[in-house]
């Protein structure tokens, strides 16, 4: 399977069924998961399933998996192997809950059980298996072109470097030089990610670096327009930026896609965010944000939306 070229990151929270199915709508080539707990899906648990949804979305799509123990990562991957086309392996994920457990980041201070969780994984599956990594877990452990050296060695199929130290988070800018370097490296595909924003930052990413693909995280928030620019820009057709009323008819479809999946009540709650995620830089933005707080039905959050709607054609 060839690794497609314009992707939406993994992103707990956000990147669920309904935000990847508007991205692809939009342009992904491809997108991932919320990151899953191998151990979590391999008991069983009911709420790791549900983040598993598919339904309606075109292949070829990923699923992340995170976790530290070889075997478990490997039987987990074993299990979902049929239902997505690309097993991703979460070494990246800087929250102390996770890097706690010997998971995410912190792999990247270990890098032969990294190596173990992919050499394994590899061997468990007939779907390519990838790895995403920060720079390394601080600035004097700068160990991304060794593990993607690693990966490539153990079987991976590509790497996605986040040019950040686990102990940045998210601040400073990502380094594209990191990426550049992991991509003279190794010989398997590199995903350039980290502060892709617009258009432009995703050719700079693609130029600096000789990245084969590019990853695209908050960016993508309330913006899953970005996709298309990031197409266009690549085929050297001018970019079509979406007007006020694009992106409240888009808000409102996404609040109706979650609603629909997730139910009224945890949909209308979650959708507080994916809103204010939308109409972010929009007159009149604050007022909006602040009734869509106090929302709880659909139909409420859907007549907020159409207020937004009537003003922008006013
Ligand atoms: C809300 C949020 C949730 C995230 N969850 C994940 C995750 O589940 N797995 C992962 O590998 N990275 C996760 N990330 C990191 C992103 O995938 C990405 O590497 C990072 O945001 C840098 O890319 P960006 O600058 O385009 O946002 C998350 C980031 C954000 C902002």
């Amino acid at each position: 399977m060839e690794l497609p070229k314009v992707l939406l990151a993994p992103m707990a929270g956000v990147s669920d069924l309904a935000f990847r199915l508007l991205c692809r709508e939009y342009g992904a080539d491809m997108t991932y998961t919320e990151m899953i707990s191998a151990k979590a899906l391999c008991f069983g648990d009911r709420k790791t399933k549900a983040l598993l949804n598919y339904e309606g979305e075109a292949r070829p799509r990923a699923v992340q998996l995170f976790g530290s123990e070889p075997e478990t990562v490997a039987k987990a991957a074993r299990e979902l192997q049929g239902d997505f086309d690309f097993i991703d392996i979460n070494m990246g994920c800087p929250a102390p809950k996770i890097t706690g457990n010997g998971e995410g980041s912190a792999l990247l201070k270990n890098l032969p059980l990294a190596g173990e969780i992919i050499e394994k994984t590899v061997k468990a599956v007939d779907v390519p298996v990838t790895a995403k990594i920060r720079r390394g877990y601080t600035p004097d452990w700068d160990v991304a072109a060794e593990m993607a050296h690693i990966a490539e060695e153990c079987g991976a199929a590509a790497i996605t470097v986040h040019g950040r130290f686990t102990s940045e988070m998210f601040s400073g800018k990502a380094s594209l030089d990191a990426i550049a370097e992991v991509k003279n490296a190794v010989k398997i595909p590199v995903i350039g990610n980290g502060d892709i924003f617009s258009a432009e930052d995703a050719l700079n990413m693609f130029e600096t670096t000789g990245c084969d693909a590019v990853m695209i995280g908050r960016g993508a928030m309330g913006n899953p327009f970005i996709f298309r620019e990031i197409k266009a820009a690549l085929c050297g057709e001018k970019i079509n930026p979406p007007s006020i009323e694009e992106k409240i008819k888009t808000a409102k479809r996404n609040v109706e896609l979650v609603v629909k999946l997730k139910g009224e009540y945890i949909g209308v709650l979650e959708s507080r965010k994916i809103v204010s995620w939308y109409v972010k830089g929009i007159h009149g933005a604050a007022e909006i944000k602040r009734r869509v707080n106090s929302a709880k039905t659909l139909a409420e959050m859907e007549g907020i939306l159409d207020d937004l709607l009537c003003r922008a054609y006013n």
